[in-house]
């Protein structure tokens, strides 16, 4: 199930207008007398009437204090706000206040402690990485387990299910395997973790796809929870599996750093979408 906050407006297009261009909110369905606008999980709709709903609080998230400012920064000469930004012990975020064009109580916050998942599909798929420096702090098993959970429902070779995950935590061969591809591989000693991808070659004739597509499964699923991966190619070697006590048969599809996500990145520059496509 999924959710939208429906209000009365007295001036829809004014209201349309401020929560798109000021606000950066896209219009999701124009249902001519309601329009509902989308930003990351929250939908709102607004629908024209004589009265106005101004209750409540609309709260937008952002993912720290230095977006929280950069936004504010961006829109604080245009619309009206109430409360500058600060700290709230009590909630443990940073916020400041503004209201719309009709005094509805906006806030822009981010909270100052680790959020379950949120992210939506469109989110995930254009926030994924490949990152190359992380925080040091540690992956409790828990949310491990949660990552692995969602890393399960990945499509495999009639259902083989051939492939599994390492975990490699000995500071030791972390640093290892980070040096066997010299820059290539670095990125895995940045992290508090490495991941071994691997598939059982007795389990499937497709083996090396099912590690391959697990693989990437698993980094959306980490990305879910503010894990960054990179993808370090060509690790499926001898003289690693046996590092690792990994059966010499088995497919190694990556060694992944897996860590906490320091710093946002842009993504690398693409191509246009109609060089992808062929006889379209
Ligand atoms: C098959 C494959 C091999 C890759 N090998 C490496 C690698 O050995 N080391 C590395 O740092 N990144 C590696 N990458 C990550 C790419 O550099 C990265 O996906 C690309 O630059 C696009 O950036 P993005 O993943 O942030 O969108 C690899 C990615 C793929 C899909």
């Amino acid at each position: 199930m999924s959710g939208i906050v429906f209000m009365k407006t007295k001036n829809l297009e004014k209201v349309s207008n401020f929560y798109q261009h000021k606000i950066g909110m896209k219009l999701w369905q124009d249902q001519g007398k309601c329009k509902i606008f989308e930003k990351g999980n929250l939908q709102l709709g607004f629908c024209h009437a004589n009265t106005i709903d101004n209750e409540g609080i609309i709260t937008f998230y952002f993912k720290d204090k230095k977006e929280v400012d950069k936004f504010y920064e961006k829109i604080s000469n245009d619309i009206e706000i109430t409360k500058e930004p600060q700290e709230n012990e009590d909630f443990d975020i940073y916020q400041f206040f503004a209201k719309d064009p009709e005094g509805r109580t906006l806030e822009f916050q981010s909270f100052l402690h680790k959020l379950n998942p949120h992210l939506t599909g469109k989110e995930l798929l254009l926030k994924r990485r490949s990152y190359r420096d992380f925080e040091d702090e540690e992956i409790s098993k828990e949310i491990l387990n949660k990552v692995i959970e969602l890393s399960r429902f990945a499509p495999t070779s009639m259902n083989s299910q051939s492939y599994y995950f390492k975990f490699i935590t000995e500071k030791e061969l972390i640093c290892d395997l980070a040096s066997i591809r010299k820059t290539a591989s670095e990125p895995i000693k940045k992290a508090p973790m490495a991941v071994a991808i691997c598939s059982d070659n007795e389990q499937s004739n497709r083996y090396k796809q099912d590690a391959d597509i697990a693989a990437y499964h698993f980094m959306l699923a980490a990305r879910l929870y503010d894990l960054g991966t990179c993808w370090i190619a060509d690790m499926n070697r001898e003289s690693i599996k046996r590092k690792l006590d990994i059966p010499l048969e088995h497919y190694i599809a990556t060694i992944t750093p897996l860590g906490f996500i320091k710093n946002e990145i842009e993504a690398p520059e693409r191509k246009q979408r109609d060089k992808y496509i062929k006889d379209f």
